[in-house]
């Protein structure tokens, strides 16, 4: 499962932007799984919802960007890159009985965009490498439906709504980017959930108290300018996460709506949210940015292609394990949601969550 996905080159839609260079950051089984959360919930151990994790092994309740550095393996693929990446598991809750099933992880890729009006490539100054200790959260765990008009980028908070995208794999084309809220079909083909980060920093801070507001998004999310109060560019990431639902469709009935919820309760996937924390040596990824941003690969995003970095066999980083801290039953069938988070109650979508 993860293997494939890994392969699958999943065209974004926005790589049909000019001269955009890139790479895709593979990682393979995660580095751990559970309730640990070092940005939003530090020191705490069970924190609020269970995550999938990859990067660096020492994802801990206390990881400052010191111990993060202090990993001595990664679970993705660039060996030099010890950064974690992080967002909620899902779950199947099966309309007969109630109970709730862990939907199999089918992997994760990170994109390194190198995007907007500041990149070299466009005629811009260059983007800079995410400062040593840089961390941020991007979506809103807490919210439930969205607030601004579909494609209305006028502010931080609509831009926000955007930045979470679905792909109803093995569906029409329309079902791409319900820009917020789950598909309401089966997905043969299971799920795709993409997250956009912010690529623009304050110059200032590594973090601030909603981990957000010390970044911000593009104008045009994945491309476009920076705003003022944010002026410095950064590489744009993105999530690709992949999610077996296919594994259940036999046991739901469209009609009763979409039976998947994420482990913070959240039924209707406006709530998506993913966390990062960077472990990269800030010069180390300047060059990157700056020497392998015209690699001869660079329209397929090849990382291989960046002699700068050292890229591992997928078996070896998959040997790459945080020991486990704190032991509970993820998988299921379970009663109630790890941390026993109230699941929110089913809302039916309107048609204008749908293209
Ligand atoms: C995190 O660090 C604080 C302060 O040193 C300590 O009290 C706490 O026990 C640590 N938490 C965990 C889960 O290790
Ligand atoms: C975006 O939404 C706001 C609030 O509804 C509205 O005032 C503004 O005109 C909209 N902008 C665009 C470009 O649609």
């Amino acid at each position: 499962m993860i293997l494939s996905c890994l392969s699958l080159l999943v065209l974004l839609v926005s790589i049909l932007q000019p001269v955009a260079a890139w790479f895709r950051l593979p990682c393979t089984t995660p580095v751990t799984e559970g309730r640990t959360d070092w940005i939003s919930d530090p020191g705490r151990l069970p924190s609020q919802h269970v995550h999938t994790v990859q990067g660096g092994i020492n994802f801990l309740p206390n990881t400052t960007y010191d111990i993060l550095r202090q990993s001595t393996c990664t679970s993705c693929v660039a060996k030099e890159d010890l950064s974690n990446y992080w967002y909620p598991k899902l779950y199947f809750r099966d309309p007969k009985t109630g109970k709730l099933e862990q939907v199999p992880d089918g992997g994760l890729t990170v994109y390194y965009l190198f995007r907007g009006v500041d990149d070299k490539k466009n005629g811009g100054s260059g983007l800079k490498a995410f400062p040593n200790g840089l961390k941020m959260l991007t979506g809103d765990p807490l919210r439930r439906n969205r607030e601004w008009e579909r494609g209305n980028r006028s502010t931080q908070a609509a831009l926000s709504e955007d930045a979470v995208e679905w792909l109803c794999r093995g569906t029409d084309i329309r079902s791409l980017n319900t820009a917020g809220g789950f598909p309401t079909i089966k997905c043969p083909q299971g799920l795709r959930a993409g997250l956009h980060f912010q690529s623009c920093w304050d110059g200032m801070n590594l973090d601030s108290p909603d981990h957000k507001s010390h970044v911000a998004y593009l104008s045009d999310l994945d491309n476009g300018k920076c705003p003022k109060t944010h002026p410095i560019p950064m590489p744009h990431l993105f999530f690709e996460t992949f999610w077996a639902t296919d594994k259940f469709d036999d046991r739901w009935e469209e009609k009763d709506g979409w039976p998947f919820v994420w482990s913070t309760g959240d039924t209707t996937g406006y709530g998506f949210h993913g966390d990062f924390g960077s472990g990269w040596d800030q010069e180390l990824l300047q060059h990157v940015i700056d020497d392998c941003d015209s690699t001869p690969d660079q329209l397929n995003g090849v990382i291989n292609a960046c002699p700068l970095l050292t890229i591992q066999e997928i078996p070896e980083a998959q040997k790459c394990k945080t020991p486990i801290l704190y032991s509970e039953d993820m998988v299921g069938p379970l009663g109630n949601l790890p941390g026993d988070n109230p699941i929110w109650p089913f809302t039916p979508q309107t048609p204008d969550h749908q293209l």
